[in-house]
């Protein structure tokens, strides 16, 4: 087994695993040195590209920001999201996940979903791929207004029946998004793998969240989503005196000039 899902797996009941998402290079450079995994969500879609939903994420955009993502990361665990339509088969989830493997030299895929993709995820992991599962709110496939789950014992309990499956299968960690709080406690009490909530509690062994929320970069008024750091606060300040300055030819100066 890979020595840092090892690592994560050794968390559960011990510390807090941190997970946050990057897209380049840049940003994945600051993030590893503060956390355990690095996602390459397919939350990319609504966040760089404005899309209405992850459903337009290709194949090609995950792995084009991966590729970039990669040459940052030094020692964090490496996630990408499979998108939308690229693993509704064995075949199909297999052949996609090894070119995402192959071509961003990332350490394991997600997937979104519980017993209706329990084959292809049985299937990745007989064939050596690490598989990080996502329960409870799935944005690929979720109809209308996204809404909080595990609000009746009935979702409570396809939840937990999905989360044993997956732990079955082998996935060695589950995010759950915008799960109450007492299922999410329940779920990760049910499992000896960790959870990382999103939206779903202190109750989950991690927490994972999009850094440009967190930083204040993106406009979102999630419930979840808290602002840590306004950063458009300081890029302002750099591009205002970069403008300042060069209005006023105190830039560049000759040391600044060839
Ligand atoms: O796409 C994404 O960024 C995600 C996280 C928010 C869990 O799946």
């Amino acid at each position: 087994m890979n020595s840092k899902i090892k690592n994560i797996l050794n968390k559960k009941n011990r510390s807090k695993i941190l997970c946050l998402t990057a897209y380049s290079k840049n940003f994945a450079e600051e993030i590893d040195k503060h956390v355990d995994i690095t996602l390459v969500g397919d939350s990319l879609g609504s966040v760089l590209y404005n899309y209405d939903s992850t459903k337009k994420v290709t194949l090609n955009n995950m792995i084009d920001h991966s590729r970039s993502v990669r040459i940052g990361v030094k020692k964090s665990l490496m996630v990408v999201d499979m998108p939308y339509n690229t693993y509704n088969s064995n075949v199909i989830a297999c052949k996609n996940a090894k070119k995402i493997i192959k071509e961003t030299k990332c350490d394991a895929v997600k997937l979104e979903g519980g017993k209706k993709i329990i084959n292809q995820i049985n299937f990745l992991i007989k064939k050596k791929i690490s598989v990080m599962g996502h329960l409870g709110l799935l944005p690929q496939t979720a109809k209308g207004k996204f809404k909080s789950k595990g609000n009746s014992s009935k979702e409570t309990k396809q939840l937990i029946n999905d989360a044993l499956l997956l732990q079955k299968a082998g996935v060695f960690a589950i995010v759950l998004e915008c799960i109450k709080s007492p299922t999410a406690k329940l779920i990760t009490k049910s499992l000896e793998i960790p959870t990382i909530g999103i939206g779903s509690s202190v109750n989950c062994d991690g927490q994972v969240l999009v850094t440009d929320d967190l930083i204040g970069l993106n406009k979102t008024k999630i419930r979840f989503v808290k602002k840590f750091i306004n950063i458009k606060k300081y890029i302002n300040l750099g591009l205002k005196k970069f403008s300042t300055e060069v209005k006023s030819k105190k830039y560049p100066t000759n040391k600044y000039s060839y």
